[in-house]
């Protein structure tokens, strides 16, 4: 959703701005800029519509000498993706230079005011009115001067910005969008996240919302929106360079799919002790579990799919009533929450502005909220109660498969703590779950040996201009998962259902352009799911079943079959998910797509 970047220092301003872009290109890629100033020279604003790699060639064979720069890539929110509409955005004397990621909600009045003082608007965006309303209020000092706009702004930004008056100052803020500080010798960074300076430092620092940050070379000072310095608290970010690079695959996307049984073997690291599960983040008391009665989970995209497996898993096993929301609807429905619920906030990237949202109407009603989060130090994550980490490791493509299976992981493991805490699960109960929840690794690494298979078998959506993905309780959300992650990289049409829903309705669209893509694994409701695909085989749709080994009647009445290893139903949202993420990659990859930057999306959605 828009990534910001920032550099003060000796190095080059122009490479460590481009190579920061390049982290953060999955945050958005409708265009991309960059501003540099040097120390006696006007800002030089370079800027290009589409893929970061359209920059590269505007910048090529450009000198740009200075010590301080900001860059910034693009997913429109206002105004198309074109040259005009890019970043930075410049003030008419060139003197003040901006970038911005988040929505100004009241833009279109503060513009009026503005081209009523004279000031003439070169782009559609929300952004412009920042850079003109800071010229409008410049006192010459660019600190103070950030300070006189931000109490007008309404909605949500992080900023940095540069003044050709202070070139040896980079200036930034934040209110609802994510923004670190980075710390090297003698040169300091901006970023929209981590991985855009990991490879200069591993020194970070948090701004918090209402932060203004003024950095110098040798000099930081952070100040909160009421002008009280704040000391400064440093992190130091563990995860390692190459987490970013695709290491021999084509795309990010196939290398995190391949991730993923490590990925499990690390959410269960040391949260698992016996037969019990230990959660150092749950800073819930004793008093605070038992009483909980209901749980509520919010969430978005995958990770809303996450807490629709986590439901079923946790109403199976311990009886306890969860409620689902997505968190675009959840923060404007006045949820009803009793202070003895739980909530529990989703979210791979921790910044997704819905989701936070969930966060802080949950907190009003007095409840504890805790996340389940990937990336660590993100807003959620500071702001929730208490933090399950799910330890997958920087997710780069824009479509999430490793965070997602971490985040199911981490919910058996919230499922065996509330078991034992709350008194649910007995002994025998608890050996089975940590029985299984060991074997995953192994079973996803099988699952990713039969990749040739799979990939053939997705031919089935070669002609395709739609499809159907049917799964049953436990798999009904994978079932969508499918379906979303087909839409996301292939733009093939899919929708998910739940298996015997098919024939209210959706069966209408079953036709040669519309495969079934059904999920009929060893489960409790196998031969309905079985019924279900004759009624389909009946109106001569073409069928690709998920299958467990050995079963022969599915093939009797698929097309064609991938064979799954046999496990427990309330395990096999873990195996099943993962031949639909090759599915939909490979759909992608037979379409001659990217992968990583599928069109109009964005990794992080940090405005509402
Ligand atoms: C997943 O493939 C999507 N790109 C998207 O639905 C994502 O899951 C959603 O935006 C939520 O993101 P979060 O987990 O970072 O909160």
């Amino acid at each position: 959703m828009c990534g910001i970047v920032g550099y003060i220092g000796e190095k080059s301003p122009k490479e460590v701005l481009y190579s920061g872009l390049s982290k953060l290109e999955y945050r958005g890629y409708d265009s991309a800029g960059i501003s540099i100033l040097g120390k006696e020279q006007e800002i030089q604003t370079y800027k290009s519509v589409g893929k970061l790699a359209n920059l590269r060639e505007v910048l090529k064979g450009v000198e740009v000498s200075g010590h301080i720069g900001i860059g910034h890539t693009r997913w429109a929110t206002h105004g198309v993706p074109s040259t005009k509409n890019s970043h930075p955005h410049n003030s008419k004397s060139n003197k003040l230079s901006l970038v911005h990621n988040g929505i100004i909600e009241n833009y279109a009045e503060l513009r009026e005011e503005l081209v009523n003082k004279g000031y003439e608007f070169l782009s559609d965006t929300d952004t412009e009115v920042i850079v003109h309303l800071l010229d409008a209020n410049f006192t010459g000092n660019l600190v103070e001067s950030v300070f006189k706009i931000l109490p007008i702004l309404e909605g949500a930004y992080a900023i940095g910005v540069i003044s050709s008056d202070e070139p040896d100052l980079l200036v930034a803020a934040r209110k609802g969008s994510p923004l670190v500080i980075g710390l090297g010798e003698n040169e300091k960074y901006i970023a929209s996240d981590v991985p855009a300076i990991l490879e200069y430092t591993n020194r970070v620092i948090f701004l918090e919302d209402g932060d203004v940050a003024s950095l110098k070379q040798d000099e930081i000072k952070i100040w909160d929106l009421e002008k009280n310095e704040k000391s400064t608290e440093e992190t130091e970010i563990e995860w390692d360079l190459e987490a970013a690079e695709k290491g021999g695959y084509e795309y990010f996307t196939l290398k995190e799919i391949h991730e993923q049984p490590r990925v499990i073997a690390e959410t269960l690291k040391g949260k698992i002790k016996g037969n019990s599960a230990i959660i150092e983040e749950m800073t819930l008391t004793k008093e605070e579990l038992e009483n909980i009665t209901k749980i509520h989970m919010v969430a978005c995209g995958t990770s809303y799919h996450a807490a629709l497996v986590g439901k079923a898993i946790i109403e199976q096993e311990l009886r306890i009533p969860v409620e689902v929301e997505v968190a675009s609807e959840f923060r404007y429905k006045n949820p009803i929450i009793n202070k003895t619920d739980l909530v529990i906030l989703i979210s791979q990237s921790g910044e997704t502005a819905d989701t936070l949202a969930g966060l802080r109407e949950a907190k009003k009603s007095g409840a504890k909220a805790i996340g389940i989060i990937n990336v660590m130090g993100s807003t959620i994550s500071r702001e929730a109660d208490g933090t399950i980490y799910t330890n997958a490791g920087l997710e780069i493509g824009v479509a999430s498969t490793k965070a997602f299976i971490a985040q199911l992981i981490a919910l058996y493991i919230l499922t065996l703590y509330l078991g034992e805490k709350k008194n649910i699960l007995d002994d025998k109960r608890r050996n089975y779950i940590v029985e299984n929840l060991k074997k995953l690794p192994n079973m996803v690494e099988k699952v990713l040996d039969i990749e040739e298979d799979i990939k053939l078998k997705t031919r089935v959506l070669d002609s395709a201009r739609s499809s159907m993905f049917i799964g049953r309780n436990m798999n009904t959300a994978i079932a969508y998962e499918g379906a979303l992650k087909l839409k996301e990289i292939s733009y093939i049409h899919a929708e998910g259902y739940q298996s015997g829903e098919l024939k209210h309705g959706p069966i209408a669209m079953i036709s040669e352009e519309c495969p079934l893509i059904a999920i009929a694994t060893k489960s409790d409701t196998y031969e309905k799911v079985k019924s279900n695909i004759e009624e389909v085989r009946a109106r001569s749709g073409k069928i690709l079943a998920l299958a467990t080994l050995g079963d022969e009647e599915i093939s009797k009445i698929s097309d064609e079959v991938i064979y799954l290893p046999e496990i427990d139903e309330l395990f096999s949202p873990v195996i099943n998910v993962v031949p639909l993420q090759f599915i939909a990659y490979y759909a992608a990859i037979n379409r001659g797509l990217d992968v990583d930057k599928p069109r109009n999306l964005a990794k992080s959605v940090t405005v509402e």
